[in-house]
């Protein structure tokens, strides 16, 4: 048991989206040590088909398996959305995935039980949230809507300009009469300004990186596989550049306190 306790945790994404919940983990459980996964180089997974993204998430985790991972966090929308739970589930670890976690506290929030979605083509076609969120609030309304430009634009480093106003503007402009606004998507808690300002603040806005850090910490309770030593540590992998992730990554996480490695990315196919 106390050596499953210090084995690290798993965290994969597309790219380097998923840093928004690397954030929020190291945040919530230093103590732990993290192994990060971005496969950048086939990355954008949201444009991509359910049955390809679902054997990349096999993969993914595959990968973080062989380092040697407790339990892993599926911080990309789009893989556990196509992946499912069936799947999430087989893996012999906990896994605790973003849509999950971004559903209950959704569910928690709301007051009028009416409650917005958004996130890449991929995760709000599958219809996933819906089926989440309905599952735990039968009586709710869901509205989701695709905002694939999104992602772009946090790459550029483009967070609060007038563009993204622009552009925010028109995929939020017509949302309707929710209260509630789950940010479906790795990216998206880079937007929380500008999208808290379209809608103003009868909109409570949910960032399923907060939320899945704490069902991981809760998760690792529950296990008994929470660590209590303090010498964490992160590494990175990247199945493309590691100069070109090292310098994305700054920008999405300022230092980030580790190294980088190119995935070995035959150990996963
Ligand atoms: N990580 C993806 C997600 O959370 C967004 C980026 C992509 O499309 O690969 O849905």
């Amino acid at each position: 048991m106390t050596e499953n306790i210090n084995r690290p945790i798993g965290i994969f994404d597309s790219g380097l989206g998923g840093l928004t919940v690397l954030k929020e983990v190291r945040k919530l459980l230093p103590n732990e040590s993290l192994v990060y996964f971005g496969d950048s180089g086939r990355a954008p997974y949201g444009t991509k088909s359910f049955e390809t993204v679902r054997a990349y998430t096999k993969q993914d985790v595959a990968f973080l398996l062989s380092k040697g991972v407790k339990a892993v966090v599926v911080a990309c929308n789009t893989a556990a959305a196509c992946a499912g739970r069936e799947i999430l589930d087989s893996f012999g670890v906990p896994v605790v995935d973003v849509i999950g976690a971004g559903s209950e506290q959704a569910v928690s929030v709301t007051k009028s039980g009416k409650i917005g979605v958004i996130g890449t083509s991929a995760t709000v076609g599958s219809g996933v949230y819906e089926r989440a969120v309905k599952a735990l609030m039968p009586s709710c309304e869901i509205t989701a809507k695709a905002c694939p430009l999104f992602v772009p634009l946090v790459e550029e480093g483009w967070w609060d300009n007038e563009i993204t106003y622009q552009v925010a503007r028109k995929y939020l402009g017509d949302i309707g009469d929710i209260d509630t606004l789950v940010l479906g998507c790795t990216h998206y808690p880079y937007l929380e300004k500008v999208i808290g300002d379209v809608l103003g603040d009868r909109v409570t806005l949910v960032n399923s990186a907060k939320a899945v850090a704490m069902k991981l910490e809760k998760t690792l309770k529950d296990e008994g596989l929470k660590s209590e030593t303090a010498n964490a540590s992160t590494e990175y992998y990247t199945s493309d550049s590691v100069e070109k992730f090292g310098t994305l990554g700054k920008l999405f996480l300022g230092d980030l306190g580790g190294r980088v490695f190119r995935a070995d990315t035959e150990a996963f196919s």
